[in-house]
């Protein structure tokens, strides 16, 4: 039967409802301007469209994805991130809006000094979210995005593809700095950034089981100590960081200060501050090089 967009969306919408997931009607509108290649706020412009039954299969097979539980950027194969849309497949993390405060961080701290060549790493870049979008906005930059994951590179590199930056973003793979040993790296950044995984292995069980059955192991696990990787990047970092040089490391839910202490009794940094994310939450911690 002939239905509506708005009809479409309303019972997509009920649809999910009945099966206890949340945020139906923001799932169902951005299912359907994905397959309608159309803006959320246009979705109600054109209300009255009519489906085409291979639309509607798109939303029937969508939607018993999400059913299944499996997380809507992976079915969409898109994330919305500093106003850029990042590719998005099970062979990386999803990126999380947090995240957007780290790189916030690094923008406004290099945006005034744009006329100088400005070199970033980016260690565990995931998707690229990160290294891209630094290489995008700030446009006299050249980053260094490592990865352990090769599949993650390889989703990472067709991100940079997308946004042109492909010249701009060098991606390696290997384990945290390895990748940079022998290659005359040393005291050449001018930041080192770093979403590192960050859940402690008996905290993983206690994850959505949405995270733990579709989003890669690899990029939660950190071991026995939340801030493990985050203190292993501040110390083998110093030495590739130039004096000065910026360190930005987003961390998890209360453990910011707990980093803070170790940046500040370690001497190796200085200027240690906190950041709050858009929630409120301790989520980055930066500091300069002593
Ligand atoms: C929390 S995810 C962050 C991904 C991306 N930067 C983001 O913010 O969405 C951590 C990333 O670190 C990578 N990783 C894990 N262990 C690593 C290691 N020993 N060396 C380099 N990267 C590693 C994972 O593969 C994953 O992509």
């Amino acid at each position: 039967m002939a239905q509506t967009l708005l009809e479409t969306l309303n019972s997509a919408t009920s649809l999910l409802k009945e099966k206890n997931l949340p945020n139906p009607r923001s799932t169902s509108e951005l299912f359907l301007s994905s397959i309608l290649n159309l803006k959320r706020v246009d979705l109600y412009l054109n209300r009255e469209k009519i489906l085409s039954e291979k639309e509607k299969d798109k939303l029937f097979f969508y939607l018993k994805e999400r059913i299944s539980g499996k997380p809507i950027q992976y079915i969409i194969k898109n994330t919305g991130f500093y106003g850029l849309e990042f590719k998005t497949d099970p062979r990386a993390m999803i990126p999380r809006p947090e995240t957007e405060t780290l790189v916030n961080e690094v923008i406004q701290h290099f945006i005034k000094k744009e006329s100088e060549p400005i070199k970033i790493i980016d260690i565990g870049t995931g998707s690229g979210v990160i290294a891209i979008t630094l290489a995008y906005e700030l446009k006299n930059s050249f980053v260094y995005a490592t990865d352990i994951s090769k599949d993650a590179l390889e989703l990472a590199l067709e991100n940079a593809k997308i946004f042109k930056v492909e010249k701009r973003v060098k991606f390696v793979l290997g384990d945290f700095f390895d990748p940079l040993k022998n290659k005359n790296l040393v005291d050449f950044f001018d930041c080192i950034v770093s979403n590192p995984p960050y859940v402690k292995d008996s905290d993983y069980k206690n994850l959505d089981k949405e995270i733990k059955d579709f989003e890669p192991e690899i990029a939660f696990l950190c071991g026995d100590d939340g801030i493990n990787f985050h203190k292993k990047i501040a110390k083998e970092g110093v030495k590739y960081l130039k004096k000065g040089g910026l360190l930005v490391l987003e961390i998890a839910l209360g453990n910011a200060e707990k980093l803070l202490e170790f940046l500040s009794s370690s001497s190796l940094y200085n200027q240690i501050r906190i950041v709050k994310d858009l929630a409120g939450i301790r989520r980055v911690v930066s500091g300069l090089r002593s």
